[in-house]
This record gives C-alpha cells, structure tokens and sequence, in this order.
C-alpha cells in the first residue's frame, strides 16, 4: 500500500479513498502508516468501536493536531476543550452540556430550524442557479447554532464570519488556525462572554441560560461556557455543512433514492424521513478520521501498539465495512437498522450533537423536497482539500 493517506490533495481530487481503504480492510486493517509523524491506521468497523471506547488506552488528551504537534498556544486552548479530555475530567463537562442537546429540547427547534430554511429558500427566489454550498448547506447550521445561543438575527453574519476565519477552510488539518484565526476566536470568545454574562444576569427558557444555572450542584463556569461555544462553532458547522453538501450530491448521483423520497411523501407516507439522515450520514462520514495516542502498551487487531503511538480511526472506512453492513457500497435511503459510525463509535465523545444533526438534515431535505423538486446539479462538484473533513466547497445546483 503506497497511499498517503493523510495527503490532502488525495481528498480534493478524489474524495475519501474507498478502494484503498477496502483493500486495507481487508489485508492490513491496523497499518503502520509511514510519514512524519507515522501512525496507525484503523479501518475496520470494530476496530474503530474498540478504539473509541477504550478512552483509558487510547487517549484523546493529545489528539487536536491530527499528526504534527501543536504550537503551545494552540495547546492550551484545545486542551480546555471538552473534545481534547479524557474522563473523568471530560465526564464532568460533558454530563452538564448533555443537558442542552437532549433530544426533547433539541426537538423544541424544530420550527424554528423549518423557518430558517425557508428564509434561506426565500432568498434565492428569482434565481435560476446559485452555490448549494454558500447559499443553503453553509448557512443553515450556523444559523442554528445561533438559534441554539439565543444570539439575535442581526449577529448571524458576524458569527458566521468569525467561525469560517476560525475553521481556516483551507487549511488541510483544519485545527492550526493562523493569526487571523486566532483573531477571529478572540473575538467569538468575547461575545460568547457577553452572552454568558447577559444570561446569567437575565436568565431565559434557551439552551444557554441552562448550561449555566446550577444542576445537582453543577454548572459551566464562564470561561468553560466560551470554549464549548467555540467548539459548537467548529464541531456543529463544517460537519453539517458537509452532511447537506454530500447528501444533496449522493441524490444528484443517485436520483432514484431522490425519486423514492419523492414518491413516498406525495403518498402521504414519512418513513423514510426517519432513515434517510442516518444514512447520508453514514454514506457521506463528514468526519473523515480522529486521532488518539496510546496511553499503555497494547494490542488491537494483532498488532502491537506501543504507549506513545498515533492512533488514526477512519469512520469513513468503518461505515463501509462489509461485515457491519449489508451492501454497504449501496445508497440506501431506507436502511435500517443503520449502525453506522459517523458520529463516532460509542464512546464518551460521541457526537454531541447528533439528534441536532439529524434534525437539521431531515428538515432541509424535507423542504428541498418540498418547495425545490427539480432541483439539478448545474457543475462539478469542488472538493474541500482536507483529509479531516470529507467536504465540498463549491456546488452550482439549478434551482429554477
Ligand atoms: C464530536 C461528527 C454535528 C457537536 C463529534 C465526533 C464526531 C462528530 C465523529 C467525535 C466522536 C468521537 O471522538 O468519538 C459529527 C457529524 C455531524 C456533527 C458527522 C453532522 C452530520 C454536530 C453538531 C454539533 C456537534 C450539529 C453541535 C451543535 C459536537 C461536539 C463534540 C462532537 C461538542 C465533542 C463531544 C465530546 O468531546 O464529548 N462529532 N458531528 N456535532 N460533536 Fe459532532
């Protein structure tokens, strides 16, 4: 195997890898991945689970820049970050903003996440072709974490610009931001001061006021409260992003899958609206890989790995192994049970905000389907350069 499979411009030519990563399923499922720094690659479904469950062997307290080291800056910012912690620090943390994104309160957003589609529909009316990218898939989840903040309408542009200079889109490790960058979190760091600060002063029934008022004695502290907004801004924005990008790309390739939809809802029928979001999930995985380092020495799927090593978990090979689904190189909008890894594989970490993703996928498609049947590819598709983000950066879509 002499693939680089971190090589960014791999991504942005071809998208994820997936006879490669068949092939290393199959014949090397953990692979000593040569380069600088070298690391394991994990490709197989239950590999990936046991990885990610297993927080004691395999930490994530060192993970945030993918293969090289931080600068200390960096450091000591992503190490406050619930993301980079391992339990119990991470249980703590975790267990108050759960509280936020439990399914019932997630659900409350339903409405308003149905009304900022059609806002964003809205303001394509008149235009024949626009950017699915710039004008619906980037928007929308900036636009509910907002919502989720209680941040006023008038502050989405500001947000939405401090959290893309954040990201540094190309940036093929995504987690390096430069000055700018860090500029740019400074400034989203104070307003999410401020909003903290407003809150607790004027507390309100929003997802905010909650994370900071007491609980069974627990509560974020102010500075606590700025990272995880920090965080929601990179870890709720790119990867929906991407979900909606890839997922309107899957149906472009797959019009039939689109057809069915279709079908289905002007039969009066939902059901597919339960699966099909897990699925673009899954056929998509936003998230490419994550990275964690072997705190002891251990074994994992017959190799040896010494304390120390770089583990490297590829969900987006883990969700096409063969032993863990059926016909996993099909696009099945109906597929169920669907036990895909997208959103991680089971551990603490596991994606935070997933009944928000699958939420804001569902209402999207559903509305596309809706108010835009025809809509049609117009181009090709341009790929983000990431190997971290399976992304799109551009996509003209004929609307009228
Ligand atoms: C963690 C994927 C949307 C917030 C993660 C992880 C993955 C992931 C793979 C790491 C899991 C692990 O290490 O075991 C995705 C995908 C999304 C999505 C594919 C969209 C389709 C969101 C949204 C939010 C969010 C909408 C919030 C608004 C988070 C947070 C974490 C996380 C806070 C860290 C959790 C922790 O460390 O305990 N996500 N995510 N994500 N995600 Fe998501």
């Amino acid at each position: 195997m002499d693939i680089d499979l971190v090589d960014p411009d791999l991504y942005a030519t071809g998208g994820i890898p997936h006879e490669q990563f068949r092939w290393l399923r199959e014949h090397a499922p953990v692979h000593r991945h040569p380069g600088n720094p070298d690391f394991w690659a994990v490709t197989r479904y239950d590999d990936v689970v046991h990885v990610s469950r297993h927080p004691e062997i395999f930490s994530s307290h060192r993970r945030l820049a993918l293969f090289h080291e931080p600068t200390e800056e960096h450091l000591v910012l992503q190490r406050m970050m619930m993301l980079n912690q391992d339990p119990p620090e991470h249980t703590r943390k975790r267990a108050i903003v759960n509280r936020g994104f439990t399914p019932r309160t997630v659900g409350r957003l339903e409405e308003h996440i149905r009304g900022i589609c059609d806002d964003l529909l809205d303001g394509l009316a008149g235009r024949d072709e626009v950017d699915f990218v710039r004008d619906i898939s980037a928007p929308l989840p900036l636009y509910v974490i907002c919502e989720l903040l209680g941040a006023p309408p008038e502050d989405r542009e500001k947000i939405f610009d401090w959290s893309n200079r954040l990201i540094a889109q190309d940036d093929p490790e995504f987690r390096t931001p430069g000055d700018d960058g860090m500029a740019a979190a400074g400034e989203l760091y104070a307003y999410a001061n401020e909003l903290a600060v407003r809150r607790r002063e004027e507390p309100r029934d929003d997802i905010v006021t909650r994370l900071l008022q007491p609980h069974d004695g627990e509560e974020l502290s102010v500075e606590e409260f700025d990272l995880f907004v920090m965080l929601l801004s990179v870890a709720g924005n790119e990867t929906t992003r991407n979900a909606a990008s890839g997922g309107m790309l899957a149906f472009f390739q797959h019009p039939e899958q689109w057809r069915r939809m279709r079908d289905e809802r002007a039969a009066g029928g939902e059901r597919l609206s339960e699966t099909f979001p897990d699925e673009i999930v899954r056929w998509v995985s936003p998230v490419n890989l994550f990275r964690r380092t072997a705190v002891q020495d251990t074994e994992l799927g017959g190799r040896r790995i010494a304390e120390g090593d770089k583990v490297v978990v590829f969900y987006a090979s883990a969700n096409r192994d063969e032993s863990a689904f059926a016909d996993p190189y099909t696009f099945d909008v109906g597929r169920d049970p669907n036990p895909h890894i997208g959103f991680g594989g089971g551990g603490p970490h596991f994606c935070l905000g997933a009944h928000l993703a699958r939420l804001e996928l569902r209402v999207l498609f559903e509305t596309l389907l809706e108010r835009m049947p025809d809509i049609s590819a117009a181009g090709e598709a341009r790929r983000l350069r990431s190997n971290f983000i399976n992304g799109i950066k551009e996509m003209p879509v004929r609307i009228g």
